[in-house]
């Protein structure tokens, strides 16, 4: 199964976060990653899972290299239902009333486009303790079904033990 990462990034945390992700998930999972700002609508694959890390700027805005991309989903309208995504933000909860907006606008037009979400969205709060992929890899086996015995082979011990709480 092929997994299509698209990141949204103004200081390269999604960026870096995106390949983690390929890096994780690589053994089991052909990834292609790209930023939003390479590709347009048309470029979401309809035959595998689109997988999107995206963070916020501004005022709950897009951030730059993810803003061509949003604009075009809400300009153009594209017919976008043969489209499955999952969708992941980073955010910043000081930001109170716009945290993680970024990603939460991005997910609002790809659903008015037509396009299926799988999970729910999660975010990770750059002012808690953690890092990233210690709620993105769980979140990503949990929609990709991955069960933890069968993810244990392709992810690291750290992140397996991770997964193996968050699913329990
Ligand atoms: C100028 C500025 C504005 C930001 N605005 C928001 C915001 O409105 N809401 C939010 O949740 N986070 C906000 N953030 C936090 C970023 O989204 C967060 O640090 C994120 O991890 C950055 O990811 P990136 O390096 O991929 O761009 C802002 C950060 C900066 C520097």
């Amino acid at each position: 199964m092929q997994l299509h990462i698209f990141h949204g990034t103004e200081t390269g945390t999604a960026e870096i976060l995106s390949q983690d992700i390929q890096a994780e998930l690589g053994a089991t999972h052909t990834c292609i990653v790209k930023s939003l700002d390479e590709v347009g609508p048309s470029d979401l694959s309809t035959e595998n899972l689109n997988v999107i890390v995206c963070s916020t700027y501004g005022s709950g805005d897009l951030p730059y290299s993810a803003t061509a991309f949003y604009e075009g989903l809400q300009r153009d309208k594209p017919d976008l239902s043969g489209v499955e995504f999952a969708i992941f933000g980073l955010g910043d909860s000081t930001f109170h009333d716009t945290f993680a907006q970024g990603s939460e606008k991005l997910m609002g037009a790809l659903i008015d486009c037509g396009a299926k979400m799988q999970g729910e969205r999660a975010t990770f709060d750059s002012s808690s303790s953690g890092l990233p992929e210690d709620i993105c890899f769980p979140w990503l086996s949990a929609v990709l079904g991955i069960k933890p015995n069968q993810a244990a082979p392709a992810l690291s011990n750290s992140a397996a033990s991770k997964l193996r709480g968050f699913l329990s």
